[in-house]
């Protein structure tokens, strides 16, 4: 068989899969049916400095070939999550990325400075959330806001890296890629969530209580492929991809277009050994195309 192994920002895991934030809370429900320790790593839940409750229901929705979801970072907070839930994580065999949120700058400060010391592996900083007013998508859809944060994050995370998550939301995602990688990330990942919505045509409301919000699932597949293409053409730093994986094949894609690793969320909620499926069937591909190793996947796309 290949070898897994990839290292992302310095980060070396066993295998390239990792679950996507906000689709494995923090890892408890699913530890009933697998050992967490066979994934490459676990991005927890969204995490906020002060507790939050989310948006009101309906917050989910279903559409064809996915979700829309608008659940509004509901979380315990930062530091209920360290002291509750990271020594839970650090149980198992695999890489702890927490995913960080804030209204503020100083609040995503605040929260590399508690992080770094709690001793994650990596910190995923979500300038994308489509579902909250303050922070989320005003960070990541203007350049100079999003190199600000991520400025601040690195500035605050000490040795452990930080990989800045983007936003599709955009007109070209290359420039906040750009602009993040000057601010000094230590990676990227894409995609976040495409902001949707859907109606009730009987009683002519949005069947999310927020009207809109962000749709992942496997009909969002190609839009992932062609924004990590984009990106990891645009710069140096590390991708690692996401957006309607649930299957090897799609993740090979996302590898061939140029992500070191690739996430897998949506379609956790469909079948819990979603992310294990896509492993073994990732690994079965690149050992029937004869490969030593998963990374000579990421980049090989052979455009027309
Ligand atoms: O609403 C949410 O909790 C989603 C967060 C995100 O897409 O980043």
């Amino acid at each position: 068989m290949p070898d897994m192994k990839v290292n992302l920002a310095g980060m070396t895991m066993k295998n390239p899969i990792v679950v996507a934030s906000g689709t494995f809370g923090f890892g408890r429900e699913y530890n009933e049916f697998f050992d967490l320790g066979e994934l490459g790593g676990i991005c927890a839940k969204g995490l906020t400095l002060l507790p939050r409750e989310g948006n009101p229901a309906p917050r989910i929705a279903e559409t064809p070939m996915g979700i829309l979801n608008s659940v509004g970072l509901q979380n315990p907070g930062v530091d209920a999550f360290i002291k509750e839930e990271l020594p839970f994580l650090r149980q198992f065999d695999t890489k702890v990325i927490a995913n960080i949120s804030g209204n503020t700058p100083e609040e995503y400060g605040i929260m590399c400075d508690k992080l770094a010391a709690a001793g994650v592996d990596m910190i995923e900083v979500n300038i994308s959330c489509p579902n909250v007013k303050a922070g989320g998508l005003a960070y990541g859809t203007r350049p100079d806001l999003a190199a600000e944060v991520t400025a601040m994050a690195r500035k605050h995370a000490g040795s452990v890296p930080v990989m800045v998550k983007l936003s599709p939301n955009v007109t070209d995602i290359t420039e906040i890629a750009k602009a993040v990688e000057s601010a000094g990330a230590d990676a990227v990942s894409l995609i976040n969530t495409i902001r949707g919505m859907r109606i009730d045509v009987n009683t002519r409301r949005p069947v999310l209580k927020m009207n809109t919000g962000g749709m992942s699932g496997p009909a969002v597949l190609p839009v992932a492929v062609r924004m990590v293409w984009e990106v990891a053409n645009a710069v140096k730093i590390p991708v690692l991809g996401m957006g309607g994986v649930a299957k090897g094949e799609d993740a090979a894609q996302l590898m061939l277009a140029g992500a070191t690793a690739v996430a897998v969320g949506t379609s956790l909620f469909a079948d819990p050994y979603a992310a294990i499926k896509v492993r073994d069937e990732l690994a079965a591909i690149a050992d029937r195309q004869g490969l030593a190793s998963v990374r000579e996947l990421t980049g090989g796309v052979k455009p027309w």
